[in-house]
Order: structure tokens, then sequence, then C-alpha cells
């Protein structure tokens, strides 16, 4: 079997990937034909919370959800990914079954990584090992942040946490940051609270001009974020 060597082009839109980004060219060039892309249509499972596993997947464009059913059978949505995040290392780290699903919500086009290969790389790359372990220490600070805020806050503060959280890093527009397009029943999914609630909470919200909304995405003030 012949291999072939990725272009300039593909290496370069690897190197705008976070998790590549302090990787030197000739490693980048072998994790480069390592990768199995995939494109997936919207709406589809691409991992099943409670299977095994045997790939990590990179985003290289689209948007997905992770999610996990609740204790009453509920969807609770643990976080938005999009282009250059990655996914399903978990299970490949830790041996167990899939923490979690992941879904897409727009066609995706993901970059597919085996099991032996995910390990073998990381063995041997200590940047591309530092990269992974830093998006998890971010995901752990994320998770005890919505833990307190579960337990602490009131639901209007919750929402606007959140809504806060995703529209960082969009551009400033009016003095304002948009979130990704979200509906009541994904903000709802997020916070762990009824769709309803969430209506009334947002309408509140406007009522007060702390929040203003174009088209299905949210644009609060560029000076909380
Ligand atoms: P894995 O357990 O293999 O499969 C489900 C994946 O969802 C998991 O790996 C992570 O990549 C991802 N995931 C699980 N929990 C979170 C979270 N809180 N934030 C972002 N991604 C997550």
């Amino acid at each position: 079997m012949t291999t072939v060597r990725p272009s300039k082009e593909a290496l370069n839109s690897l190197r705008t990937i976070p998790l590549f980004a302090a990787v030197n060219d000739d490693d980048l060039e072998a994790i480069a034909e390592l990768l199995i892309e995939r494109r997936i249509p919207k709406g589809q499972t691409i991992v099943e919370e409670g299977l095994s596993g045997d790939y990590m997947y990179i985003l290289a464009a689209g948007e997905v959800k992770v999610t996990k059913l609740s204790g009453d059978g509920r969807e609770k949505i643990l976080e938005l990914l999009g282009q250059g995040d990655f996914f399903g290392e978990m299970s490949l780290l830790d041996n167990a079954v899939r923490s979690a699903s992941v879904k897409s919500l727009t066609d995706t086009r993901i970059l597919a990584l085996s099991r032996s290969d995910f390990l073998k790389e990381l063995r041997h790359n200590p940047d591309l090992s530092m990269a992974v372990i830093q998006e998890l220490t971010h995901r752990v600070r994320q998770m005890d942040e919505q833990a307190s805020s579960l337990s602490f806050q009131r639901v209007k503060e919750r929402t606007q946490g959140l809504l806060l959280r995703l529209a960082k890093g969009s551009p400033v527009r009016e003095g304002r940051r948009a979130t990704p397009v979200l509906t009541h029943q994904q903000i709802a999914d997020m916070i762990g609270t009824s769709r309803e609630t969430v209506t009334r909470i947002v309408k509140r919200l406007k009522n007060q001009g702390w929040l203003a909304q174009e088209g299905k995405k949210y644009l609060v003030p560029a000076d909380e974020v």
C-alpha cells in the first residue's frame, strides 16, 4: 500500500487546530498520515454513551453537542464543540466506555485517529500530550464552575453565565458579543431547567435590556464576557 504525503495545504489547515499548534512539522506530517477523514451529516450520533470506543475525533468543520442521559431519561447537554475541538479521547485514555454521546448539529467533517495511533502519538510527542492535558484541565475547571453554579446560583444567573461563556471569543459589535445559534430547549438542557423557565427568563433579560437577539443568536454585553 502506498501512503500519500499530506499536501502543504492539509498541513497548514491541521496547524490551525489548537491540539496540533505546538507539534513540530515532521511529527505533524506523521500524524496527518494517520488521520482518517469522515463526513457526517447533521443530526447523526458519532459517539454513543455506554459503548466502547476505538477512535478519537478532531472536528475539522461543523458543530456537535456532547450529551448525557440523566437518571430520569432526559438529555443533558454537557458542551457544544466547534471547529478545532476534539472529542472521544476519554474512553481511549481510561479504557472505560464512552462517557457521553456526541451528535452532529450541522454537517460536519471529522478527522478520526485510532486508539493505538492516539496512544502512540501521546507517548512520542510531549507537545501533543500537553495540549490534551490542558484541554482536559479546562473541562474539569468548567465542570467545577457548573457544579457550583448549579448549587448556588439562581436560574437567571445560570442563564446569564452560560450565555456569557458561549459568547466568549466572538467579535465585539456595538458593545455586544454573540452566542452560537441556540434554542431555549438547548439552554434549558445545559443549565438543568425547563424550556418554559428559559423562555420566561430570556423575556425578562430582554425587557431589562441586558439581552438582545439576532436571529437565533443571543447578544450579551461584551464588557461582561
Ligand atoms: P469519550 O468518553 O471517549 O466519549 C464521549 C466524549 O465526550 C468524551 O470522550 C469527551 O471527548 C467528550 N466529553 C465528555 N464530557 C465532556 C465535557 N464535560 N465537556 C466536553 N467534552 C466532553
